[in-house]
């Protein structure tokens, strides 16, 4: 099974910004602990980061056929990028939206997600571990399509 992390604008600044809100570990951190926990599980993680709207989207697009799952952390464009929704909408990959802060107790315009809508669960709220419990629920829907009754 393969699991495609996604991570988009200013999360490559993880550890320095906002630790406040975001903690202190670094990109890279949470990357060699999704990696250590995707062994134990026998998962095959691929993690990537940018800060371009279009690369993700070009990523998303090439995950068909080539991923089981999308973890993504689509920081910012999680609010206000129709093309990374579309881009979503348009490959059947199962895919799961995730934030390290909650954002549904920020303030009013991180409340809407446009890409909530076509992701099958959105984890937020649970700093680095958001990453790992995305791990976790990447298998569950992995075996929850598998065994799915067929009409
Ligand atoms: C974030 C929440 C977003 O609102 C924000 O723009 C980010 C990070 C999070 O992981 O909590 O950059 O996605």
């Amino acid at each position: 099974m393969k699991v495609l992390f996604l991570n988009g604008p200013n999360l490559n600044m993880l550890g320095r910004r906002e630790p406040d809100i975001y903690g202190t570990t670094t990109l890279t951190g949470i990357e060699a602990d999704v990696k250590k926990a995707a062994k134990t599980l026998k998962v095959e993680v691929d993690f990537r980061q940018s800060n371009l709207e279009g690369q993700l989207v070009d990523w998303v697009q090439q995950a068909a056929d080539r991923f089981d799952v999308i973890v993504i952390n689509a920081a910012a464009y999680t609010h206000t990028s129709v093309a990374l929704r579309d881009a979503i909408a348009a490959v059947e990959v199962p895919t799961i939206e995730i934030h390290l802060s909650n954002v549904h107790a920020r303030e009013k315009f991180r409340h809407k997600s446009l890409i909530a809508p076509v992701c099958c669960g959105q984890i937020s709220g649970f700093g680095a571990k958001s990453y790992i419990l995305a791990l976790y629920a990447s298998v569950h829907v992995k075996v929850a399509s598998k065994t799915a009754k067929k009409p």
